[in-house]
């Protein structure tokens, strides 16, 4: 098998749906069908509204739906036709049993898997696009070999993990640093790497397509993630020691990023980081530590999250404390909900965390996000986290917030301005560029003086915003009493 033509995905998800766009585009002669069990995201991928939002993936797909580029919910059938099929389910963090609140519930991939086995009449290249833990190609592999009625019929099984991260998706598979491919070191194994390598050097020069063996290929994800939130981590935990003398955390990212070794990106002190990937990625890295007997390593880990939760901690408490200890009662307009900019995934979005800290101590909020609807900002903040992910939660709240205490504390505006108006604070939590631009002699106008600036991302102009008159707190910034001295 060594020029696949037909190409099908379980999951139109954030990786399922832009990684097959890509495939597609770029391969014209392979027919790529994306399937998922949810009719409505189907419907919303042959739709006019994608179901995801995405820089230029709108483009990608009206060039190549319905030439070589499907969305159904026949997954069955398009499965039996396939030579290659990518896994592309979802693996959250299991909730309930053995390993609850770390380890990833592979429910839904071995849900797939069953299928794959029931309905395949040839042999096919099974591909884990999801992140899975280490070993799970192994597992997978016993699942499909002893589920399948055919004896004939060989599943040769890779890991081909994604490195795209969302807002970026389109550049990042049109350009990636490099493709991973993972496989058995046999010949049926080699040829299946070989066979998937060709598919993406129509496009990615050959010297990016890494080869490695299935485990390595399964954790180097794991650890990519785990290495990129613990730089985060690190420059947040150097931003709260800013605060406490004077220095510029952004000065301190700058120098440090000069140093080759170090590296210039990624080194953005923020309200914490978020999105599907690090926390979940990290607890199960955590968890395979455990299992395997490596508490100091498994502490190791824990502790980037340990000290995402700390930041969103502290910047609620810097609110509270900088509105002279109290802020019930009082309007905070909450600008950015999303994980991150030119995405609306709220995903273990920071903003969550923030907004349930401001809300136990009585903040009345008003959010504002370009891409998040009113429903799912409701439904995020009503909905229960799981009380292992965070132990300490920002100031002390308790969960669950009910729908009607929700409902009663929050707002959601579409109009920026309208959600600063009569507030007494804006907070920053997201860095959407339209934030640096929006007329702050206005809004400042419209709000309750003292007015208050906190910059979770540290996307304003600070000293221009003092001199129109805001209080502004910037993260891992000297505070006003450090830059003006009594
Ligand atoms: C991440 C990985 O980058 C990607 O390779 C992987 O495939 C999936 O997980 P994603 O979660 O989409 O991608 O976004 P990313 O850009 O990595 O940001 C994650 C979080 O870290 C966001 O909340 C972001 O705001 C935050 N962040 C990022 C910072 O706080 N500071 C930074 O310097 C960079
Ligand atoms: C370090 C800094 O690199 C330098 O910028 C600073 O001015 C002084 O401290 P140095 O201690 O001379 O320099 O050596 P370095 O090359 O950084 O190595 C430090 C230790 O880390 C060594 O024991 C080295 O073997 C170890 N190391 C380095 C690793 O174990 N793995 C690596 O990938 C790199
Ligand atoms: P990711 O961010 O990893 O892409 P998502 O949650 O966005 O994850 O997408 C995963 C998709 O996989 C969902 O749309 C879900 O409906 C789909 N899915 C899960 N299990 C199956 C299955 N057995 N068959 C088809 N689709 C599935």
């Amino acid at each position: 098998m060594t020029s696949p033509t037909r190409i099908c995905c379980i999951g139109a998800g954030y990786v399922g749906g832009p990684t097959m766009a890509m495939i597609a585009y770029k391969c014209p002669d392979i027919q790529v069908t994306v399937v998922d069990l949810n009719q409505q995201r189907i419907d919303a991928w042959n739709s006019e509204t994608l179901p995801i939002y995405e820089p230029g993936l709108h483009e990608v797909v009206k060039a190549c739906r319905g030439r070589n580029l499907f969305f159904s919910t026949d997954c069955r059938q398009s499965v039996a036709d396939a030579d290659i099929v990518f896994v592309s389910v979802n693996t959250p963090t299991k909730v309930t049993g053995v390993g609850a609140g770390k380890a990833a519930d592979l429910a839904y991939w071995e849900g797939a898997a069953r299928m794959i086995a029931s309905v395949s009449t040839s042999s096919k290249i099974i591909v884990e696009k999801s992140t899975v833990p280490v070993k799970t190609a192994e597992a997978i592999g016993k699942v499909l070999q002893r589920n399948c009625a055919d004896p004939e019929v060989h599943f040769e099984i890779l890991s081909n993990p994604e490195f795209l991260a969302e807002g970026t998706a389109i550049k990042d598979l049109e350009n990636p640093d490099r493709v991973l491919i993972g496989g058995r070191d046999t010949e049926e194994g080699r040829a299946a790497v070989e066979a998937l390598s060709s598919v993406y050097e129509r496009w990615v020069p050959r010297e990016r397509v890494l080869r490695a063996n299935l485990w390595s290929a399964e954790l180097s994800k794991l650890t990519a993630n785990a290495m990129l939130a613990q730089r985060i981590s690190s420059m947040n935990s150097i931003s709260a020691l800013c605060e406490a003398t004077g220095a510029d955390v952004q000065q301190v990212a700058h120098a440090i990023g000069t140093d080759s070794r170090i590296g210039p990106k990624f080194l953005n002190a923020s309200v914490g980081f978020g999105g599907s990937c690090f926390q979940k990625d990290i607890l199960n890295l955590v968890y395979i530590c455990e299992s395997v007997g490596l508490k100091q390593v498994a502490d190791y880990w824990h502790s980037v999250i340990q000290m995402n939760d700390y930041q969103k901690n502290r910047f609620v408490e810097r609110v509270i404390s900088g509105m002279f200890n109290t802020v019930s009662g009082k309007k905070i307009a909450i600008l950015g909900f999303a994980f991150k900019k030119d995405t609306g995934d709220t995903r273990e979005t920071p903003a969550i965390d923030v907004c349930h800290g401001l809300i136990s101590d009585g903040a009345d909020l008003c959010v504002y996000d370009p891409q998040v609807p009113k429903d799912q900002i409701h439904r995020d903040l009503a909905t229960p986290k799981f009380l292992w992910d965070h132990p300490t939660l920002p100031n002390g709240a308790q969960m669950p917030f009910s729908c009607s205490q929700i409902e009663k504390s929050v707002t959601t505006s579409s109009d920026p301005y309208q959600a600063c108006a009569g507030s007494h604070a804006l907070c920053v939590i997201t860095e959407w560029d339209e934030f640096a631009s929006l007329d702050y002699e206005r809004i400042y106008a419209s709000m309750s003086k003292p007015a208050f600036i906190f910059d979770g991302r540290n996307v304003l102009e600070h000293e221009r915003l003092r001199s129109v008159g805001f209080i502004v707190y910037a993260l891992g910034k000297p505070l006003e009493a450090f830059l003006r001295p009594e």
